[in-house]
């Protein structure tokens, strides 16, 4: 419980420090004078009357094609039964999730560019639709790493799940062995692996954040494979954590305080703290050497990080910008893909997540080369 709170506090230093240098900001005679004021007064005016606000009135809206293609306001939905699409499960959420959680779950870097670019990406690809093909009985399944899976579908890593509902990851585990999909654990999962794999019975891969504690990392490690985990999915993105404004925001206004549990971290005795800027290439070496499970390194978006992967000896990769909620301004994942998969020329397989919502959307990514596709937020 202990160090939960310190990777809490941890977060709240960050936080503290980026408020501290807007507050001397603030103070600053500079923007007074430069009639720079308003936009702040603004914030702060918000700021101290947030908690009465509900999330539908806070600024969270970023493209079109990224909310629900219905007015929400026009058709309120409240049940994922009646969404017709997975957009509208955000819309659903809205209703259901107190503001922190929900901005914890939406958040991007910054003003969510990279978020934004995600889904407009796809926009720019469009279908050449060939005709009278027999499509009466179609095979979508997929084995990557002795994982059979009856669609290219998986669901990425997404920690503290515990915070959408009690049964966190253990309920949506179970969502996704009862349609046949893979499942991939989070380090900072609110349910440990072990708790997971012993729920559902059914395959799992488990993610990574790198660490420069290597002893724990190791504790770590053993825990996944202990509980059955082949593929270890190492994230590479995160060597400091995005600067997700809207979760931060809710977070420090939120009169709800809460610090859901961390499995995993429970369960290793040691310290481990998360994210090591200092991190390159040979840790990767490191990890092959100390784990029979393989390693899929999520968070490549050029073809020179496709080729350092051969290079490297990972056994696959996720061309992932994190749902772009690590940095801003990166390209949408679907245009990095050709060039990752060219790189990569057959050798390992290609996974994609980030921005997907659409059938036609894992259909661009199969079609420009990737083996299958992640979610996580819907
Ligand atoms: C994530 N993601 C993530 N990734 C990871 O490697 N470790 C983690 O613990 C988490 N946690 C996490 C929490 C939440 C709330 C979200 C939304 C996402 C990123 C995730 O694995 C995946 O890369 C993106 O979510 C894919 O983009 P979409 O499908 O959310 O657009």
């Amino acid at each position: 419980m202990n160090r939960e709170k310190d990777i809490y506090n941890l977060l709240d230093c960050q936080q503290s420090a980026r408020r501290q240098f807007l507050r001397f900001l603030l103070m600053s005679p500079l923007l007074g004078s430069a009639g720079l004021m308003a936009p702040w007064s603004f914030l702060t005016k918000t700021c101290s009357a947030w908690d009465g606000v509900s999330t539908a009135t806070m600024i969270d809206e970023v493209h079109p094609s990224y909310d629900s293609p219905f007015p929400s306001g026009k058709y309120p939905l409240t049940r994922c039964s009646d969404a017709t699409n997975v957009f509208q499960f955000k819309d659903v959420s809205r209703t259901k999730l107190s503001p922190k959680t929900f901005h914890f779950i939406q958040s991007g870097a910054d003003d969510m560019k990279t978020v934004q670019a995600n889904r407009e990406a796809f926009d720019l690809l469009q279908i050449r639709a060939r005709r009278l093909i027999d499509v009466s009985s179609v095979d979508t399944s997929v084995n990557i790493f002795g994982s059979a899976m009856k669609t290219p579908i998986i669901l990425a890593p997404v920690g503290v799940q515990q915070q959408v509902h009690p049964e966190g990851e253990l309920a949506s585990a179970r969502a996704a062995v009862s349609r046949n999909c893979l499942f991939t654990v989070a380090m900072l999962s609110s349910f440990s692996v072990g708790e997971v794999s012993t729920e559902t019975q059914g395959p799992l891969w488990f993610q990574l954040y790198p660490s420069p504690d290597r002893k724990t990392t190791l504790q770590m490690l053993k825990q996944a494979e202990d509980a059955g985990s082949k593929v270890l999915v190492l994230t590479v993105d995160g060597p400091v954590r995005g600067n997700r404004e809207r979760e931060f925001w809710y977070q420090s206004h939120s009169k709800e305080r809460t610090f859901p549990r961390m499995g995993n971290m429970e369960a290793i005795k040691g310290r481990l703290r998360i994210g090591d800027p200092s991190l390159t290439w040979d840790y990767i070496e490191w990890l092959k050497a100390n784990t029979a499970m393989k390693v899929v390194l999520k968070g490549i978006v050029t073809h020179e990080d496709a080729r350092m992967c051969r290079k490297y000896g990972a056994d696959g990769l996720i061309v992932s910008n994190h749902g772009g909620r690590q940095e801003e301004s990166n390209r949408g994942t679907i245009e990095c893909l050709p060039e990752v998969v060219e790189a990569v020329d057959g050798k390992i397989p290609v996974l994609i997540d980030s921005g997907f919502r659409r059938g036609t959307d894992i259909f661009k990514a199969l079609a420009l080369g990737a083996q299958a596709i992640c979610i996580g937020r819907p």
